[in-house]
């Protein structure tokens, strides 16, 4: 007569037991990760050393960020941080869903078309795990959450007639063989359906739909039904001026453009990109005032606005010109996008009640705002950042920066790309931004590699696909 109330007890005991412990786990991982977010150099760089009171995350905020008048809100605590600090949301959910892989239908493989004179099919879809380091593992190793295979493929009308741009040129580099001419930049109303969301439900993040409900992604989607919300350059036609080459000028904030005087170059390229804490009022002699393209997540632009508004970021860069191009990296990104595009306040979410006209300016319209497609992100990701951290416990969080996602969607989209205001190899020499008011050094966060980056952007300056800004 142990009895059945005797085992039920003992049952709940153990249940008890186990919830306690996984909250336990929970807690352990959340401080951990907590820790490994702060600003602190990666120490296994070479070469790379800070003032250990100069890396607490504190430094990284601006000296006036108290003083400043927020205009709208108060920033949570999440939100005053660096821009591209992951968000408290991307850090509870960083595994993708459980699905079960595509069927061979809905899985698309995009062709190795991008360049005439591509290489062997298998080698354009290989990919390599880093864009320094040796060679291509076999495809079978890896792991399901990369998907390098299942990019969706389509084909984009040719936008000008120019001879000599970058999809012309890549053939002779380095980079033809990664170099994937069909996968969308954009995702559009066209793009959702059952099938792909099936498919891109396996990624998670910026990478795909995994933690975006299927009825969100198709109210925000449906509503970016032109060709302006499926082409990078929707206007072309009207901003040609008799130019057969797109010439786009893709400019980071980094502090080498400081004294640069290149504002009226920049501003005479076609297309002007620009991302999170773009300060651009008194800094014009440096870096110019146009901007065609303003790239985000709604966590960075919220981070920028938070911690630069001491600096003079309001917000997202207003003009009739601008066009706003979300990096979606969580589902409230899909909740303002959508807020956006019908003018109405945000419904849920961690921008719930937010009037989305704060941010993008009484006109903005539908055909003003785009939106890159997870596939794209996720075989930047691949194919040219395919950083070491994908093998450490930081994978499902890292992806490349969003200034990262902007200079690659501009070289899959324009004939000539120059870049300003992205790290070199003497970043050190520069503060971490142009519009820093004193010197603070660059920061590195655990879900970016930017070294990597860094070295890409060298790479492709060499190979002459990009204009590289540096001092020399
Ligand atoms: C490119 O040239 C072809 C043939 O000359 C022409 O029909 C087409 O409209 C041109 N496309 C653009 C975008 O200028
Ligand atoms: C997009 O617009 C087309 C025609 O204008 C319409 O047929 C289609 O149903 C729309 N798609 C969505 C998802 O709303
Ligand atoms: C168009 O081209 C002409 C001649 O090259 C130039 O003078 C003019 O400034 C250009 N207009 C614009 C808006 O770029
Ligand atoms: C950067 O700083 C180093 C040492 O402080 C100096 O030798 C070098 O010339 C500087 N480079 C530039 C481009 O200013």
């Amino acid at each position: 007569m142990i009895s059945m109330t005797g085992m039920k007890l003992r049952r709940k005991l153990v249940l008890a037991l186990l919830t306690a412990g996984s909250l336990l786990c929970v807690y352990v991982l959340c401080v951990n990760l907590e820790g490994s977010w702060s600003i602190e150099p990666l120490r296994n760089f070479h070469g790379f050393s800070q003032k250990p009171n100069s890396s607490s995350r504190d430094s990284e905020e601006p000296q006036d960020r108290r003083n400043s008048s927020e205009r709208w809100s108060r920033p949570s605590p999440a939100s005053t941080r660096h821009p591209e600090h992951p968000s408290a949301a991307a850090l509870q959910k960083h595994t993708p869903a459980h699905t079960p892989p595509p069927t061979s239908e809905t899985q698309t493989a995009a062709e190795p078309q991008a360049a005439a004179g591509a290489t062997s099919k298998s080698e354009a879809v290989g990919g390599t795990w880093s864009s320094t380091r040796g060679p291509t593992p076999p495809r079978s190793t890896e792991p399901a959450f990369i998907g390098d295979t299942g990019y969706m493929a389509e084909d984009v009308p040719a936008q000008t007639n120019c001879t000599d741009g970058v999809r012309g040129r890549v053939a002779q580099t380095r980079f033809s063989g990664r170099f994937l001419g069909r996968v969308p930049v954009l995702q559009w109303a066209n793009h959702v359906s059952p099938e792909q969301y099936k498919r891109l439900s396996q990624y998670s993040g910026a990478h795909g739909w995994s933690g975006v409900d299927y009825d969100t992604l198709v109210e925000t989607l449906s509503v970016l039904n032109s060709s302006a919300n499926w082409l990078l350059l929707d206007d072309w036609s009207r901003r040609s001026n008799g130019s057969s080459c797109s010439r786009c000028a893709v400019v980071g904030n980094g502090g080498i453009l400081k004294d640069s005087g290149r504002g009226p170059e920049i501003d005479s390229h076609h297309y002007v990109f620009r991302t999170n804490g773009a300060i651009l009022k008194g800094f014009e002699e440096d870096v110019g005032s146009r901007t065609t393209h303003y790239t985000f997540s709604t966590n960075t632009l919220r981070n920028s606005m938070a911690s630069y508004a001491g600096l003079g970021f309001t917000g997202p860069p207003l003009s009739q010109e601008t066009r706003y191009v979300f990096l979606p990296d969580h589902y409230r990104d899909y909740l303002l996008m959508k807020a956006a595009a019908t003018h109405t306040a945000v419904d849920r979410g961690p921008e719930r009640a937010k009037d989305p006209t704060r941010f993008f300016g009484q006109d903005v319209t539908a055909e003003k705002l785009k939106m890159y497609h997870p596939d794209f992100v996720r075989y930047l990701r691949n194919r040219f950042l395919r950083s070491g951290t994908l093998k450490t416990r930081n994978k499902f969080i890292y992806r490349p920066t969003t200034g990262a996602v902007m200079l690659l969607a501009a070289l899959h989209s324009c004939d000539q790309v120059s870049a300003y205001g992205f790290m070199t190899p003497d970043y050190k020499n520069y503060s971490d931004h142009y519009y820093d008011r004193k010197y603070r050094p660059v920061g590195f966060f655990a879900n970016h590699d930017m070294r990597m980056e860094m070295t890409l952007w060298q790479q492709l300056h060499q190979a002459g696909l990009i204009t590289l800004y540096m001092h020399k």
